[in-house]
C-alpha cells in the first residue's frame, strides 16, 4: 500500500519543480469502448495514478502556481445513482475530500470553468503530452498561443525512476505471484498440449492472487514462435521436442513484474537446447552481477553483446572475430533487442534513460530494471548449424539496484536447467 502521505509528497515535489505562474493539468485515462456499449477493462493513466492512487475515470488534477503559493485540486465524477447502477459506485466529492489531501475537491463537470477562471496571469501550461484522453484537446485550445506548453510527463517520469520502499514492496508482491505462475507452468507443461493451456495456468495464478491483470500481454511461444519477439497469438499446439518461451508477468496494485523463462515442452532439455540455454543463462547471470550504482545501462548492453557474440562463435552460429562481428552488428540478427528496461507502474516504465543534456543516467539505488538477454535462431536460417534452427531462448529477471549492488527480486524463480527439469518431472 502506498500511503496518502506519499502521494501528497509526490505532488508537492512535482509542484516545487514547476515554473511560477503556471497551470498544470493531469487528466485520468479515458474509458475505452470495445464495441457498442461494452467497455475494455479500465486502467488508470500511470502518471495520474502515481500522483493520486485514484482509479476512477473522469477525474483530474489541477495545480495552480502563482509567485506566492501553490494549490492542488482534485476533480472527480459526481455521484449519480442511475449511472452507478450500471458502472459501480463513485467516490464522489464528499468522500474524496476525506480520502485525499488536496487543497480542494470539485466535480469533474466544473473543471473547464475553474480552469478558465484561473488562467489569468499564468504564462506556462503543463500537461501530459502522452495522455490520449480526448478531452485534453479543449484545454489545449484554450491555452494555445498564450501559454508556453510544457510536458509534465517528463518531470513525473524522472520521479518514477527511483522507487520508494512502498513501491518496491508492491513489485515484490507482483514478482511473488508471477513466480507461482511460472512454477505452475513448469510443473504442468508436460501434461498440456497447447500454448493457451499454459497461458490459462498462468492467468489462473495471477487472478486467484488478486492480480487482476497481466502487466503486458503474455507471450507463450513454443518452438519457432519464440523467434517472433512479440508473439501473442498463444494458440499453437505444443511439440514435445521443442522449447517454450514464456514471457509473463502480473500487475499487482498497479505495479508490474516482467519475467521470462524458457522451458522444454517435454520437461527435459535436449543437448542442443541445453547448449543455447546454458549460454544465455551464463550471460544473464554475468550481466546481473555487474549491476550496481554508477554503472551505465549501455555498459551492461555492450558486455551482453560481447558475451553473447563470443558464445555464438563458440557454438558455430557466428563465424569470425568477436570485435569485428560486433562492429558489423552481425549479432543483431540473433539478439536484436537491448539488455533490459526500467520497470515500475508500467512494464516499460516511463522513466528517462538520458538527462536533458543527452547524457546517460547511471544506475542508482532504488531503480528497478529488467535484465533479459536472448538468442533467437530462426527456423529458416541456413547459415547456422541445423540443430539450432527454430530454437529461441530468453531469460529475464527483475533487478533492484541497491546501495552496494543489486537484489535480484526474481531470484527464486527457477532458471537452472536441473531445477526446471525437476519441476517438469514432478507428478
Ligand atoms: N515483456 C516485455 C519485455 O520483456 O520487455
Ligand atoms: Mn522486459
Ligand atoms: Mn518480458
Amino acid at each position: 500500500m502506498i500511503s496518502e502521505q506519499e502521494y501528497k509528497k509526490r505532488r508537492e515535489l512535482l509542484a516545487a519543480s514547476l515554473r511560477k505562474n503556471s497551470a498544470t493539468l493531469l487528466l485520468s485515462a479515458e474509458a475505452k469502448t470495445r464495441s457498442n456499449d461494452t467497455e475494455y477493462p479500465y486502467r488508470q493513466n500511470s502518471n495520474f495514478y502515481y500522483l493520486t492512487g485514484f482509479t476512477e475515470d473522469k477525474s483530474a488534477i489541477l495545480i495552480l502556481k502563482t509567485a506566492q503559493k501553490t494549490k492542488s485540486y482534485l476533480f472527480v465524477a459526481k455521484k449519480d445513482k442511475a449511472l452507478e447502477l450500471w458502472h459501480g459506485e463513485r467516490v464522489g466529492v464528499k468522500k474524496a475530500k476525506k480520502l485525499f489531501e488536496f487543497d480542494g475537491v470539485y466535480e469533474y463537470g466544473e473543471l473547464k470553468t475553474i480552469f478558465e477562471e484561473n488562467l489569468a496571469r499564468k504564462s506556462s501550461f503543463y500537461y501530459d503530452f502522452l495522455n490520449e484522453n480526448s478531452e485534453l484537446e479543449s484545454f489545449l485550445v484554450l491555452t494555445k498561443g498564450f501559454y508556453a506548453h510544457k510536458n509534465i510527463a517528463k518531470r513525473v517520469a524522472k520521479m518514477r525512476l527511483i522507487k520508494s520502499d512502498a513501491e518496491i514492496a508492491l513489485i515484490r508482491k507482483a514478482v511473488a505471484i508471477t513466480q507461482e505462475a511460472h512454477h505452475k507452468a513448469m510443473s504442468r507443461v508436460a501434461k498440456l498440449s497447447h500454448e493457451y493451456e499454459l497461458l490459462a495456468e498462468i492467468e489462473y495464478v495471477f487472478k486467484k492472487n488478486g492480480a487482476y491483470s497481466d502487466a503486458y500481454t503474455s507471450i507463450v511461444a513454443s518452438a519457432n514462435a519464440a523467434n517472433t519477439l512479440h508473439y501473442i497469438n498463444n494458440n499453437k499446439p505444443l511439440q514435445k521436442s521443442e522449447l517454450i518461451l514464456i514471457d509473463a508477468g502480473c500487475e499487482y496494485a498497479y505495479y508490474a513484474s516482467d519475467i521470462t523463462r524458457t522451458i522444454p515442452a517435454s520437461g527435459k532439455f535436449s543437448e542442443h537446447q541445453k547448449e543455447l540455454y546454458a549460454l544465455v543463462l551464463r550471460v544473464e547471470k554475468e550481466i546481473i552481477e555487474m549491476v550496481k550504482p554508477g554503472v551505465l545501462r549501455s555498459e551492461l548492453d555492450s558486455r551482453c553483446e560481447e558475451l553473447l557474440c563470443e558464445g555464438m562463435v563458440a557454438l558455430g552460429i557466428l563465424k569470425g572475430k568477436v570485435k569485428k562481428l560486433i562492429k558489423k552488428k552481425k549479432h543483431k540478427r540473433y539478439y536484436p533487442h537491448s539488455v533490459g528496461h526500467w520497470m515500475g507502474i508500467d512494464v516499460h516504465d516511463q522513466a528517462p534513460y538520458k538527462t536533458k543534456k543527452g547524457k546517460e543516467i547511471p544506475l542508482r539505488a532504488g531503480m528497478v530494471l529488467t535484465i533479459e538477454p536472448g538468442l533467437y535462431c530462426e527456423k529458416s536460417d541456413a547459415k547456422i548449424p541445423q540443430k539450432y534452427r527454430g530454437v529461441g531462448v530468453r531469460i529475464e529477471d527483475d533487478i533492484l539496484v541497491t546501495h552496494d549492488g543489486y537484489e535480484n527480486l526474481s531470484k527464486s524463480i527457477a532458471k537452472e536447467i536441473d531445477e526446471i527439469e525437476s519441476r517438469g518431472s514432478k507428478k
